[in-house]
C-alpha cells in the first residue's frame, strides 16, 4: 500500500526554499535524499516525538505520518516490545546517548518483522540536540536464522547432554577410539570403575587398567582388529580402582562413512565376572562329578574285574602245579609240561589285559578324539562286566550291527557311558524274580546315518513321569547310588553332539539309547573338537 506523499512534501515545501536544515541543506533536497536511502529513516524531535519519516517507512507501515506520530498508542510496534522501546527512548532522550534496540514493526499487511533500530542525536554548533536521526534495518530473516540456529544449538547441546547422560547411565563401559586405535572417550562408569580420569584413559593410557597377563594378548588382538577393520570381542581382566581385577568382555565395532572408511571405533565392555566364576565352578563341579561317577562305578567294576582276574589266576595256579607234577613224574611228561606252561603264559597275558583295560578306564585323564567303533568299545566294556553279569544271573544278547561306521569321540568317555547304562540295567533287574533277566546291547544306524547304541533290560522299568528326572544329577532311587551316572552320561553324549534318551518298551523293563553323528560328518566332528 502506497501513501500519498504529496501532503508531506507540501508541508516541507511550505516551509519554503529559505528554510535550511541543520546541515545547511534545503529541506526539499533533504527529503529526496532521505527518500533515496535504501533503508527506513525517521527523524525525531529532541524530546522524542516522531517528526519525519522517509518513503520506505510509509510504504512499509502503510499509514500516514500523522497517524504514525502516535506510535506509542498504536500497535505499529509489537505490543510485547513497546515497554522496552519506550524505556530505551526515554533513556536516550534524557541522556543524549545513542539509541540502539531490536524490535518488531508491523508491516502494512499486518505482519510484524524484526528491525534493528539505531538512533543518533543530531547536534547544532552549540552541541544541543536538534533532532534524532533513526535508522531502521530489517533484520527479520537474519534474526529468524539466529533464533533457529540458537534453537538448534540448544537442541543439539541438550541432545548431546541427553546422549552423554545415557552413555553414562548404561550399565557397561562405553568408549570410542580413532581409526588408528587411539582412545578419545571413555564414559563415566569406566572412570568410576578404574579410578582413572578421562584424560588418563585417552590415547593408550587405558592399557594400565588391563591385567598384565592379558595386556599382550589384547594388544595383539586390538592391532589385528584395527588392521582388518572387523568388529571383534575379547575377554580380559580389568583392574578396579581398589586393585581388584574382574573379567570383562570387550566388544569393538567400527563406524564407517559412505565410502566405507572407518571414521571411529566404538566399544563397550561388559562385566562377565559372575559368568566366569559360574563357568569355573561348573567346570570344577563337572570334573568332580565325572570323577565321582568313575569312582562310583569302580565298586561294581572291581567285583567284575576281580572275577575276571581270578579266573586266569586260578588257571595259572592250576596249570603251574600241573606243569610241576608233569615235570616231576617219572619219566617227566615234557610235552604235557610245555603245554601247561604255555597255558600259564596265556592266562597271565589275559590277566595283564584285564588290568591294562582297567588302568585305561580309570586312570586316563586327557581326552582324545579319535575314530571309535562303538561295537568294539561295547565289547570291551562287556568283557569287563561278564563276571558281574554272571553273578547277577543276567543273560546278555549282543546285537551288534555289521559294518557300523565309526564315530568321532573319546573312547574312554563313550565306554564310561556304556558301562553306566549296563550297570543301571543290571541294577534294575537285580530285584526281578519270576522272569528272565535279559540284557540286549544293540548297535545300528539311524535314518540320518548317526550311530546308536541301545541297552535294553527287563528290569523294573522307569515311571513315565520320571523319564526326564532320572537324568538330573543326584537323582537316585538306590540306597547306595549317587544319582550321577545318567547325568554324566548325558553330558558326555551331548559333548559328542549326540543324544541320550530313555524309553519304555513293550513288556517290562526300559531301554536307554544314545546316538552320535558318524565320523563322515565333518561338521559334527569339528564341533566335538571345539567343545574340548
Ligand atoms: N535301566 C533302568 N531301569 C530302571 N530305572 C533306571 C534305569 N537306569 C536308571 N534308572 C533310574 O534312574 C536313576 C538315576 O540313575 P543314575 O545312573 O543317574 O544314578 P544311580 O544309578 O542311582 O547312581 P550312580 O550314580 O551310582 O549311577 C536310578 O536311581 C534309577 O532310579
Ligand atoms: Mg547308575
Amino acid at each position: 500500500m502506497r501513501i500519498d506523499m504529496a501532503n508531506e512534501r507540501e508541508r516541507v515545501i511550505e516551509d519554503g526554499p529559505g528554510h535550511v536544515n541543520d546541515r545547511g541543506l534545503p529541506m526539499p533536497e533533504a527529503d529526496s535524499i532521505i527518500d533515496s536511502i535504501p533503508a527506513m529513516v525517521a527523524f525525531m524531535t529532541p524530546s522524542g516525538e516522531l517528526e519525519q519519516v522517509n518513503r520506505q517507512i510509509l510504504d512499509y507501515i502503510g499509514i500516514p505520518l500523522d497517524e504514525l506520530k502516535n506510535w506509542q498508542a498504536s500497535d505499529t510496534l509489537h505490543p510485547d516490545d513497546l515497554p522496552s522501546v519506550s524505556a530505551a527512548w526515554m533513556h536516550s532522550v534524557s541522556t543524549g546517548t545513542p539509541y540502539d534496540i531490536e524490535h518488531r514493526i508491523r508491516r502494512a499487511d499486518g505482519v510484524y518483522r524484526w528491525f534493528h533500530v539505531r538512533g543518533l542525536p543530531v547536534r547544532n554548533s552549540e552541541g544541543t540536540i536538534t533532532r534524532w536521526c533513526v535508522l531502521q534495518v530489517d533484520i527479520d530473516e537474519r534474526r529468524r536464522d539466529k533464533v533457529l540456529i540458537a534453537k538448534a544449538l540448544a537442541e543439539v547441546s541438550s541432545s548431546e547432554e541427553r546422549l552423554r547422560g545415557i552413555i553414562d547411565a548404561v550399565p557397561g563401559f562405553v568408549w570410542s577410539a580413532s581409526p588408528e586405535g587411539s582412545v578419545g572417550f571413555v564414559n563415566r562408569r569406566w572412570c568410576d570403575y578404574t579410578g582413572m580420569s578421562l584424560e588418563e584413559a585417552c590415547g593408550d593410557g587405558w592399557v594400565a587398567s588391563i591385567h598384565p597377563d592379558d595386556a599382550p594378548g589384547l594388544g595383539g588382538y586390538w592391532q589385528a582388529l584395527l588392521h582388518s577393520g572387523n568388529a571383534g570381542e575379547y575377554e580380559t581382566r580389568l583392574k578396579r580402582f581398589d586393585g581388584i581385577y574382574r573379567w570383562f568382555l570387550i566388544r569393538a565395532v567400527p563406524q564407517r562413512d559412505e565410502a566405507g572408511r572407518i571414521v571411529r571405533w566404538y566399544g563397550e565392555n561388559t562385566d562377565i565376572e559372575d559368568r566366569k566364576q559360574a563357568e569355573a565352578f561348573l567346570a570344577k563341579a563337572r570334573s568332580e562329578l565325572t570323577h565321582l561317577a568313575r569312582v562310583a562305578s569302580l565298586g561294581a567294576v572291581t567285583a567284575s574285574i576281580a572275577h575276571e582276574v581270578n579266573q586266569p589266576l586260578a588257571g595259572i595256579i592250576t596249570n603251574a602245579s600241573t606243569c610241576l607234577r608233569m615235570l616231576g613224574a617219572d619219566p617227566p611228561n615234557v610235552d604235557g609240561a610245555l603245554e601247561t606252561a604255555r597255558r600259564t603264559i596265556r592266562d597271565g597275558n589275559r590277566a595283564a589285559d584285564v588290568i591294562n583295560r582297567l588302568r585305561a578306564l580309570f586312570s586316563k585323564k586327557s581326552i582324545t578324539i579319535e575314530n571309535v567303533d562303538l561295537n568294539d568299545a561295547a565289547r570291551e566294556v562287556i568283557a569287563m562286566l561278564l563276571g558281574e553279569l554272571q553273578r547277577n544271573g543276567v543273560v546278555l544278547h549282543p546285537r551288534f550291527a555289521e559294518a557300523l561306521p565309526p564315530v568321532r569321540g573319546d573312547r574312554v568317555q563313550l565306554q564310561q557311558v556304556i558301562l553306566n547304562l549296563i550297570m543301571n540295567a543290571v541294577e534294575a533287574m537285580s530285584s526281578i524274580t519270576g522272569r528272565a533277566r535279559e540284557l540286549i546291547v544293540s548297535t545300528g544306524q539311524e535314518q540320518d546315518r548317526s550311530v546308536y547304541l541301545a541297552v535294553k533290560d527287563s528290569g523294573t522299568g522307569v515311571d513315565p513321569q520320571d523319564m526326564e528326572r532320572i537324568f538330573n544329577a543326584f537323582y537316585t532311587t538306590k540306597s547306595s547310588g549317587m544319582g550321577v551316572g545318567l547325568s554324566i552320561s548325558r553330558s558326555i553324549i551331548e559333548h559328542h553332539d549326540g543324544q541320550l534318551r530313555a524309553s519304555a518298551h513293550d513288556g517290562p523293563g526300559a531301554t536307554f539309547a544314545f546316538s552320535i553323528p558318524n565320523a563322515d560328518n565333518r561338521e559334527a566332528c569339528d564341533r566335538v573338537m571345539e567343545n574340548h
